[in-house]
């Protein structure tokens, strides 16, 4: 008899323990999932329908000149022209946009490229865009660039954004 109830009791903390071990795996699995979903450096909304519409306007009228309309970059974009400048690289998944988190992207685009890497002297053709484009307008196009990339990408692009939020 009081053996049967030693069974009863060491089944019962089986179970809690075993409760207790889902609730950590789930407290993990969010912790790693909802810092990258809700911290300030995920600007952009890709899922936003309305803000792609937006964005892809401002693409066309604003960006496409430079950097293609089909986001391709211009040729050799790699190699500094005769003016020591580069050229504009490609937005699609080929360049290196989706290197750099939100932040990084929203700071070069509404302040050019020597004010946002903090490089007095650097010279560069990609303009600044604060007199031109509002806030919204700025994370509309950089949204709508990335719902262009692949979901593999755009999977990379959200942990890089989780880094540089540390
Ligand atoms: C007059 C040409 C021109 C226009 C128009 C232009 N860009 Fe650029 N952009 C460049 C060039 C050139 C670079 C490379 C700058 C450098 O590194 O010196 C660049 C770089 C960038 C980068 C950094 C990319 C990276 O991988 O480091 C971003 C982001 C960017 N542009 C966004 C935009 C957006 C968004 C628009 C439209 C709102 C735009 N650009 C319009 C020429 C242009």
């Amino acid at each position: 008899m009081a053996r049967k109830g030693a069974d009863v009791v060491s089944k019962w903390w089986g179970l809690l323990a075993l409760g207790a071990l889902a609730v950590g795996v789930i407290a993990v699995v969010v912790a790693m999932n909802w810092p990258a979903e809700t911290r300030s450096n995920r600007l952009r909304r890709p899922e936003d329908a309305q803000l792609l519409v937006l964005g892809q306007k401002v693409y066309a009228a604003q960006c496409a000149a430079c950097h293609g309309p089909r986001l391709e970059g211009q040729p050799n974009w790699r190699e500094r022209g005769a003016d020591g400048r580069l050229p504009a690289p490609p937005h699609d998944a080929s360049g290196h946009t989706w290197h750099h988190p939100d932040e990084e992207l929203f700071r070069i685009t509404k302040h050019g490229v020597a004010k946002a890497a903090n490089l007095k002297n650097y010279e560069s053709a990609m303009p600044a865009y604060e007199d031109r484009l509002s806030d919204e307008e700025i994370v509309a196009v950089l949204s709508w660039i990335k719902s262009t990339w692949p979901p593999e990408i755009r999977a990379r692009v959200d942990r890089i954004n989780a880094e540089a939020s540390r």
